[in-house]
């Protein structure tokens, strides 16, 4: 049986042997700790996995069929892999890609981004997808200008968004060049740091109020066949998480929320992700005052704080992926409360090695992810632990104490 042939997104309902000429192939663009999950994901469905990362050895190159490192981010080396390895589906894991090329191959029906190469163009720029939520589909957000100079800041600033306010390269993650400003004394700091900090250099940058959020969230959001032929959207229960210096430390779901703010989220994630298309999992992050969402940005794909769901989902959100771009139906019930934190690489080398592993993984019902990224550095996300609980409050606490119990130590050569 094929796929309704109305739909581009969906793939043949019928899945090859890998590394045969029917393979079921798939190509992921970005090779990190989330790519891994996803490869792995693939694998147990019998595909056929082709991973790309800038450099030999990333995570998922190391469970992958096929690995490649080439620059991601030229057209002409994008365009010529994909040819080459023809994919049946291209499945970005990271946000700088040559998204144009992207475009263009998906315009010759070659292959199927996921979740669509518009997708990847809109959320890889703050400005775009923020011009869709807000001004198009009328979605709160945080008030918000765009600035090409720091006179541009001040005086959007001065003229409406106030103190304190947060400025971002548009093209950026990771909190790179991203600070608060308190006062007018802070803005040329700020400026400063977002044009050091941006993927590309003097770039635009987006000015935001500050919200002042009780939580923040991911909605887990899932577009999938919804076994009537057309695509339904799930919903996976909402993620709490913790940010310190541009990254998340540690997550937990469900977070409870009043009934107002779980349906506001929803709401919000299903007008965002609908508009948005193709099919796939989406992080959808958003700040909760009260029974107010506002919505912040969205990943198109699997998102860092949802590593959680290797220990509280039916399915984690890797496999949910990987049955959404299959054209496979998706469940997204949560088996147990649980926690994630993150263990860092804390040293700078290569090669390093892990001790406290058997006390970490003492912790009831713990669990680990160690990377294996073939450098360390301090700041580095080496690998994570995860645990389930009765509650949020106990999966933390566990999650918590097996990533500490986790000690990164320099390897052979480098004490
Ligand atoms: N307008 C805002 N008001 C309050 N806090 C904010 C605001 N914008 C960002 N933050 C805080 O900074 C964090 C990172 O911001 P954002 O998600 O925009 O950056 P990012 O670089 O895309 O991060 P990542 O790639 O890790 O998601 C948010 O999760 C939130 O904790
Ligand atoms: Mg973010």
């Amino acid at each position: 049986m094929t796929a309704a042939s109305q739909d581009p997104a969906v793939p043949p309902l019928r899945i090859g042997t890998p590394q045969s000429p029917g393979a079921t192939r798939v190509m992921l663009l970005g090779s990190g700790e989330l790519g891994k999950e996803m490869v792995i994901a693939f694998q147990r469905l019998g595909v056929e996995v082709i991973a790309v990362d800038r450099y030999p050895g990333a995570p998922a190159h190391q469970v992958a069929h096929r690995w490649h490192a080439v620059d991601m981010t030229d057209a002409a080396a994008l365009t010529e892999l994909i040819e080459r390895e023809r994919p049946h589906l291209v499945i970005p894991e990271i946000e700088a890609i040559a998204t144009g090329a992207l475009a263009a191959i998906e315009a010759t029906g070659a292959t199927t981004v996921i979740p669509t190469a518009r997708a990847t163009q809109l959320t890889m720029d703050r400005e775009g997808i923020r011009r869709l939520a807000a001004e198009e589909l009328g979605v709160p957000t945080s008030p918000y200008a765009f600035a090409d100079t720091l006179d541009e800041v001040r005086s959007a600033v001065e003229s409406g968004i106030g103190y304190p306010c947060v400025i971002k390269p548009v093209m950026s993650s990771s909190g790179k060049g991203q600070s608060v400003v308190r006062s007018a004394d802070d803005l040329e700091a700020a400026w400063d740091y977002a044009m050091a900090g941006g993927r590309v250099q003097h770039t635009r940058v987006i000015v935001e109020g500050f919200v002042d959020f009780d939580y923040e969230i991911t909605q887990l959001t899932v577009r999938a066949c919804d076994g009537d032929g057309g695509t339904g959207t799930y919903f996976c229960a909402p993620i709490g998480h913790i940010q310190r210096a541009g990254d998340y430390v540690e997550s937990w779901q469900p977070q409870p929320m009043s009934d107002t703010a779980a349906a506001a989220a929803r709401d919000i994630a299903e007008r965002v992700t609908t508009a948005l298309g193709g099919r796939g999992v989406f992080g959808v992050e958003l700040f909760v005052r009260g029974d107010d969402v506002y919505f912040s940005e969205v990943s198109p794909r699997p998102h860092d704080t949802g590593l959680v769901t290797l220990a509280t989902q039916r399915l984690s959100e890797f496999e949910l992926h990987a049955r959404a771009v299959l054209g496979l139906p998706v469940d997204v019930t949560l088996r147990s409360p649980g926690a994630s934190a993150v263990i860092y690489g804390g040293v700078d080398a290569p090669g390093i090695a892990f001790e406290g592993i058997a006390e970490a993984l003492a912790v009831p019902e713990s669990d680990l992810r160690l990377f294996g990224k073939p450098e360390s550095f301090v700041r580095r996300r080496m690998g994570v632990a995860v645990a389930a609980g009765p509650d949020t409050d106990v999966a933390r606490e566990r999650a918590t104490r097996a990533a500490a119990r986790v000690r990164p130590v320099p390897g052979p050569g480098h004490d």
